[in-house]
């Protein structure tokens, strides 16, 4: 009796439940890889390989439900109470419909329940729907990724910073300046933010730390070698994709001028607003 509850919970632990991370799903009838892209939101059994999938960052919440943001686009992965509308990630905020419970069957495998009508996802043919019954219900690999930038205050990781209002990703000028002047992503400069509540901000191709001046009157300029009080940020998650930064040595805001980001806005809501973008999302 002792023994078989012994094995009972040495299995349940051997078998990780999904936690917080970064995942590619796979459908294991067909093998396929889950994606899902701007310009086909649905959900897709089209990849390949995991190279190919789209990667989700799914974060817990106290019910047990997760939501599940697609990386690629910031769209919250919804399932409809119908049940007959294809999953998809379309959502910019999580609400009844964009919970889902990730109930493991296998070591990686799991079926998904939708929040929203209580039903279980299902592929069917090309896209998946939240109509089946729990014996109905398709069964997915889900395998985690190296964790992108996560979706919290306290960013890691190295990263793209793209100025949200212009949709301009930050570059490092001649001056060591920090300007958003490029829309294309990999054109962008690639920061490491190294710390967790204050961190530095790196410029990965000198490896020098980004500095903010105590008045506050100039760019912030990739200059440091060593970092110190004045290479110090919070970065505060706004909502999926925005985030403010406050400089650690004037207590000010990063807001975008025409001469590039300057340490110099008094309040969070009068800062510019900033995507961190991962530049190694771990399938590329
Ligand atoms: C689920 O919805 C799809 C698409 O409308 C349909 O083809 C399928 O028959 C439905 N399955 C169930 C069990 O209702």
């Amino acid at each position: 009796m002792i023994r078989a509850f012994l094995a009972t919970l040495a299995c349940a632990l051997a078998a990780r439940a999904l936690s917080d991370s970064s995942i590619a799903i796979q459908d294991v009838t067909s093998g396929l890889w889950i994606v899902s892209y701007a310009a086909a939101t649905n959900l897709a059994p089209l990849g390949t390989s995991v190279t190919q999938a789209t990667i989700f960052d799914v974060a817990q919440l106290a019910t047990g439900a997760f939501e599940v943001l697609n990386y690629e686009t910031h769209q919250f992965m919804t399932a409809d109470s119908s049940g007959t509308a294809p999953v998809a990630s379309t959502r910019s905020q999580a609400g009844t419909d964009e919970k889902f419970f990730f109930i493991q069957t296998g070591t990686n495998t799991y079926i998904i329940q939708a929040n929203s009508n209580g039903l279980y996802l299902q592929t069917i043919g090309g896209a998946i729907y939240n109509n089946a019954t729990e014996a109905g219900a398709s069964v997915y690999t889900v395998v985690t990724q190296t964790a992108p930038v996560t979706n919290a205050e306290g960013t890691l990781g190295e990263v793209f910073i793209e100025d949200v209002a212009s949709s301009l990703y930050v570059t490092v000028s001649g001056s060591s300046a920090l300007v958003p002047t490029t829309s294309v992503r990999a054109s962008g400069a690639i920061f490491k933010l190294n710390g967790d509540t204050l961190t530095t901000i790196e410029y990965l191709t000198t490896g020098e730390f980004v500095t903010a001046t105590m008045p506050g009157n100039q760019p912030l300029t990739a200059t440091a070698v060593t970092p110190s009080a004045w290479e110090e940020y919070s970065v505060f998650f706004l909502s999926s994709g925005r985030y403010a930064i406050k400089a650690n040595s004037n207590g000010l805001y990063l807001q975008t001028t025409s001469a590039g980001i300057v340490n110099s806005a008094f309040s969070q809501a009068s800062g510019s607003v900033y995507n961190l973008v991962n530049a190694n999302p771990g399938r590329r």
